[in-house]
This record gives structure tokens, sequence and C-alpha cells, in this order.
């Protein structure tokens, strides 16, 4: 009831004098908004398609989810393969509260299946082995690719037959097997959903590291979750550049064996557009060419049956403090979560070909390039290089190339004013988008005739929590409109208190759904202590939302030390340690700015040791101590020299007013003076401009 009494919040407004919001208004037909309230009908044949085709048909879904949940998710599940059903009495358990113990989540504990049993053999046993799963688009105009499902399922079965047999029986008899972690460290290329797809087939933890972190973020990775395998490529193509992986590989290895975790194999792809075979350097006793083994298997593979909450897969991702943390997601709910929010939210038909830009090395690629997708049976465009490379235009192209209906990206991408016939339905990710960002995606690229699904979630979601459904609700542009089906977000007050109607403040989740991570590899206390401690009784997101007067959800952003830069999640902390690094820095503090391209850009204020003076040749040096600690993504945009940093009297930096002094909003300082030395902030601003 107490759910239920949540729901009838959302439809109602507590101070609008019997004032219902728009959903309910157009079930009405009620005359709707004011001119201020924007609001962007989708039209009626998209509606009328659609598989919620009203927000009528919403609410009654919505509702179920959240008042009866089990029954819900069963009826979803049912539709998977199951080797053996969960257990009919317990669809899920969970405890939320750190003051009732242990934070625990499970979903159809019991059930036994296969996340890549269900992605490729149940969809070519529908009748769709013929069907292409990937286009793959290389790097170089003119060099693309195709796999049927077929032909997909044959290529991860002779992978998952490496792992088995080859890695056993010849390679020091390591074995990869159930529950061993594997890394994964490759561009965008088919072998990286290829390679998920084979651990997932027998049960191992595939943990995917973006391949444009540097080699000691690699490192760090290997040394926390202790890997049986690392698989990579030589060399890979990013618009005009070559980067040579290997290397990279090669000195992460190095530095974790001096960190105690050796590793016996590192499968290497061999990328010839990129690099030859002689000019990789080569460990023989450790590494070996893919293609001179993968091939020699069978092309047939028995699967590993797995446990619901059995994991997955491990992803690592920044937080506000100390080390990136192993965010783990476990196999049954994620699968139900992900296929049925991908269907929902681009409105997924068997004839659409979907191309999500993220990479496969984010959680968007997990969830959104390959798992969701390919459990719907989806054509997914697959791209290998940058979106501006030859030109501004290379996007837009591929658009054309595969006629693309469904088209899901970063607003950083929004580049090129281009409206494109295929285009369906538009998806947004990674960051608030702005109103009139907006409505140029919507006006411009998607000719006022694509309904865009602004997904916010997160890497520890798993899926979607909060998006609009195309077609079937009044659209505002910049705004994520309402929660997924199961997902019950509310708005905290910085006491924990819920607050309800219009209002601002931290966005919290209620309940628990099945795509919800289980814990932080190997750290369950900083599980808690990160997501679930700063508001007890709820998961807490990290991020600031308000609820306008029509129930509308508008994320405002990272609440803590975190940034969002061009879709990459970076935590100051890890910045920061990286300068701090540098022998000739004291101190470094970095905040996020906003920026017209990226989002968010990195601004980092500066201390140096005492006698040295700042210097461009510094400049440089300190940012490249960052590309080599985090990867070239992490660089700060600008090094802001700081004779001292704004300090409270017990020493902690103070970062909102760092945060208005990067921003240039000198005016709005706010009180200054709990600071130990209120001087600093006048030297801060005499060297904004040096
Ligand atoms: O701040 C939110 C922002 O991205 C964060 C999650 O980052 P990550 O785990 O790397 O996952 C990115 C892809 C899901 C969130 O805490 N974010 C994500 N989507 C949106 C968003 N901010 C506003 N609107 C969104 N649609």
């Amino acid at each position: 009831t107490n759910h239920l009494r949540h729901v009838e919040s959302l439809t109602t407004l507590p101070s609008g004098a019997g004032k219902i919001f728009p959903l309910n208004a157009v079930i009405l037909g009620e005359a709707l908004a004011s001119e201020e309230d924007d609001l962007i009908f989708s039209n009626k044949d998209f509606s009328n398609q659609a598989h919620v085709s009203s927000p009528q048909k919403y609410l009654e879904m919505y509702k179920r989810s959240i008042v009866d949940p089990a029954g819900f998710w069963s009826d979803i599940a049912s539709q998977f393969y199951w080797k053996q059903r969960w257990d009919e009495h317990c669809v899920y358990s969970e405890n939320l509260d750190v003051r009732n113990g242990d934070i625990k989540i499970q979903w159809f504990k019991g059930g036994v299946t296969n996340i890549c049993y269900n992605a490729l053999d149940m969809n070519i046993q529908a009748g769709l082995g013929d069907k292409t799963a990937f286009f793959w688009e290389g790097n170089d105009l003119g060099k693309g690719a195709t796999l049927t499902f077929n032909q997909l399922l044959s290529k991860v079965c002779q992978f998952t037959l490496f792992a088995h047999a080859q890695l056993a029986n010849y390679l020091k008899d390591i074995g990869v097997k159930k529950g061993d972690a594997v890394i994964i460290y490759l561009p965008m290329l088919m072998e990286l959903p290829i390679a998920m797809l084979a651990c997932a087939r027998i049960g191992a933890v595939h943990s995917v590291v973006f391949a444009g972190f540097s080699s000691e973020s690699l490192s760090q990775r290997i040394v926390d979750c202790k890997p049986k395998a690392v698989i990579t490529c030589n060399a890979v193509r990013r618009g005009s550049k070559v980067l040579n992986l290997k290397d990279i590989v090669d000195s992460a290895l190095v530095e974790s064996t001096n960190n105690g975790v050796s590793i016996d194999v590192c499968l290497t792809y061999e990328n010839q557009s990129a690099m030859t075979r002689e000019t990789t350097k080569w460990q023989i006793d450790r590494d070996v060419w893919w293609q001179d083994i993968v091939s020699k298997y069978p092309t047939t593979c028995e699967v590993e049956w797995v446990d619901a909450e059995d994991p997955l897969f491990l992803l690592y991702t920044s937080g506000s403090t100390g080390k990136p943390k192993g965010v783990l997601h476990t196999t049954g709910g994620y699968m139900i979560y992900t296929a049925t929010t991908f269907k929902y939210a681009f409105d997924y038909k068997p004839s659409d070909i979907y191309w999500c830009t993220a990479d496969c090395g984010w959680i968007t690629g997990h969830s959104y390039v390959t798992y969701g997708p390919l459990l719907n049976g989806s054509t997914v465009v697959l791209f290998e290089g940058a979106p501006n490379y030859p030109d501004s235009g290379r996007c837009w192209d591929i658009v054309d190339k595969y006629k693309v209906t469904l088209f899901y990206t970063a607003p950083t991408l929004f580049v090129n004013r281009y409206s494109r016939k295929s285009l369906r339905v538009l998806g947004s990710v990674g960051e608030p988008i702005n109103p009139s960002a907006w409505r140029w995606f919507y006006n411009v690229v998607g000719d006022s005739r694509c309904p865009i699904s602004d997904t916010w979630w997160q890497t520890e979601t798993g899926g979607f929590m909060i998006t609009p459904l195309p077609g079937a609700w009044p659209q505002k542009p910049g705004s994520a409109t309402f929660p997924f089906f199961g997902v019950l977000p509310i708005i905290v007050d910085e006491k924990g208190n819920e607050i309800e109607g219009e209002c601002s403040g931290y966005l919290c989740i209620k309940n628990s759904w099945p795509g919800a991570f289980r814990t932080l590899y190997g750290d369950h206390e900083r599980y808690e202590t990160t997501y679930f401690k700063p508001f007890p009784g709820y998961y807490f997101s990290g991020d600031g939302c308000s609820r306008d007067k029509d129930g509308y959800h508008w994320l405002t952003g990272r609440v803590d030390d975190v940034i969002n830069v061009s879709g990459h999640r970076i935590g100051t902390a890890e910045v920061e340690s990286a300068l701090v690094s540098h022998p000739q820095c004291a101190e470094a503090a970095v905040v996020g700015v906003e920026h017209e391209v990226k989002g968010q850009g990195i601004y980092a204020f500066v201390t140096l040791v005492g006698g040295v003076h700042y210097s461009e040749e510094l400049r440089k040096s300190l940012i490249l101590s960052v590309r080599k600690q985090i990867g070239a993504f992490a660089a700060p945009d600008r090094i802001h020299w700081a004779p001292g940093l704004p300090k409270t009297r017990s020493g902690k930096i103070m970062r909102r007013i760092l945060r208005k002094i990067a921003s240039g909003q000198l005016n709005e300082l706010g009180d200054t003076s709990t600071l130990a030395e209120p001087s600093v902030v006048d030297q801060l601003i005499a060297l904004r401009d040096t």
C-alpha cells in the first residue's frame, strides 16, 4: 500500500487542488498546458503503432509494476528461456535499508539460465538465423563487415572453446571456468561483443576496460579482479591516428606483475588495418594471436547454465573518492531488465536497424549495444571509428548507409545539421540535455517526426530508470520525463526526507529493480557506504533532480565529486591524485565546468611545491601525467595556478567556491568568512587569466 500511495502521489499534485498531471489530463482529453509548459506531442501515427500507445496504457502497466513487481516481472521473464524456473514464491527479495542489516538484492533466485543462449540460440530457433546481427563499420571509409545471428553464434562458440580447451589444456592448465574474470581491452571490433558473449556463454565474468584508458588504469583493474586472461588487439586506427594497444597492455602487465598479479595468457587480435604482426612486440610464452587459434575450433559449443544471481560482468566506474569501483551485475535480472528497457524505450520493432554510438567499454555498450538489442533479435550497427572522421558528417553517412531507424547517442555528438529519413526514434544519454539542444535534435535531426528518448540511468542501474516511452506521452525538451516500469524514483532533501509535488533535491530510488547492481566487487561495505548510507532506506544516485508541477523529472547533474566529460565518467579525486603524483605539484583540486561540446570540462586548481614556478612546459607535463595515469579523455581542459586553495579551518577544500571561480561566477562566491584564509580567494581570482 505504501507503494500504491506513491504511485498516486506521482499522478496527483498534493498542492494543486485536484489538478492532474498531463498524463491524466491527456487521458481525460483536457486542454493541456499553457505555452510555457512547452509540451511536444507525438504524432498519432507513431502512437498508434507504439508498444505503449497512450499515457493510460503506461499508467496501467506502471501501476502494476509497482503494486505487483513479482507478477509483472515474472510475466516478462517467462518469455525467456530458463533451464530451470526461479522460485515462484520468492521472485525477488530486497533489503535496501542499511538499518535493517546488509543490503541485499536478488531477482529470480533459483532460476537457471544463460544470457548468451537467450541472445543468440533462442533468436536463431525463432527463425532469425539469417538476420543480420551486426553491421560493422570500420574507422576507414569503405571498411565494413556483417555477421548474421548464425555466424555470430559460430564465432562466439569458437571463442568459448578457445577459452575452455586452449587455456585449460595447453597453457599451464589454468582453464577459464565459471566465475573466473577475463579482462577485455579492445576497441569497437566485432571481437569485442563476441568476447563478451563468449564469456557469458561459459559463465566467466567479463570486465571490459575502455581502450582509451592508460596502462596504469588497466593494470589497476587487472590487479583488482585478477583475471585468468587478457584479451586485446595489436593496434587500432582512430581517426587518422594509430594507437598501439598491445604496448599499453604490455606495460600494464609488467605493472600488475610488480603488484603480485601475473597473467598467463594475453590473447591478441591482429588488427591488420592498423599494424602488422611483424611490428607488434611479442612475449612468446604469454601472447597468442587470436587468428592463429580461435578459428581452428568447432563452431558449436555447449552452454554453461548459471544461476540467475551468478555474476555476469564487472565494470569499473569512477566514484567521488578513491580507486575505481568494480560494479557487479548478475545474470537473470540484468537480462530481463536490459531487454525490456530496450524494447520499450526505443519502441523496438523487428524491422528496426539500431545504432548506439557508445563504446562497449562503458555500460551503455554493455546494456544497449550488446545485451539489450541482441536479446530482442535486433540488428545492431557497430562503429569502430570517431564520429568526426574523416569529417563531421560521418555519423549521418552511417545512418544513411545502414538505414538506421533507432539512433542512440550522447548530446556531445549532436554535431551537424542533417535530417535523415530512415530515423524513427532518437535517444540521448550521459548528461543533461539542454532544451535548445533537445529542440535541435528533435527538429533538425529527427525532422520533428521522431520522439526523443532522453534516458537517465547509470552504470550501477544496469538499464534505463527514467525515460520517455516513445509515443506514449507528450515530451518536454530537456526532461527525462517519467520512471520506467518497476522504478520508484523519489526526491529527498538534505536530511533524507522524501519531498513530493513540485520540488528539487537528491534523486534516490525507493525499491529494487531487476537490473540493479548487486555489490562492488570485493567491497560490499563500500557499496553500502556509497549508495545506501547517505539516505537510509534508499538507493542514492549521486544526481540532483527536480520534479515540475506536472510530475516530469529534470536531471540537474551530479551532486558529488564526479564529472561527466563527453559521456565519460571521471572522479575528480582520480584526476587530483594523478596531478599530485607529479613531483612539482603540491596540491590539486579539480572541478567540473560547463563545456559547450563535452557537456562538462575538467578545471584543475594546482599549487606547486616551494620554489617551483609555473610555466607552459610545466602545464603540459601536468596534463601528460593525467593522460598517463588515467587516459587522454581525462586530461584537464584548464590548469589554474593557485598560490593556495580555499579551505575551512578544519582543512577541507571548499569546492563550492572553486566551482564558482572556475565558471566565472565571481559575484556568487557566497560566504567566504569560514575560510581559514579568505585572501586566497582574491589571489585565485587575480590569477584566473594567467
Ligand atoms: O549524472 C548522470 C549522468 O551520467 C551519470 C552516470 O554515468 P555512467 O555511470 O557513466 O553511465 C552513463 C550512461 C548511462 C549519471 O549519474 N546521466 C546519464 N544519463 C543522463 C545523465 N544525466 C542527465 N540526463 C541523462 N539522460
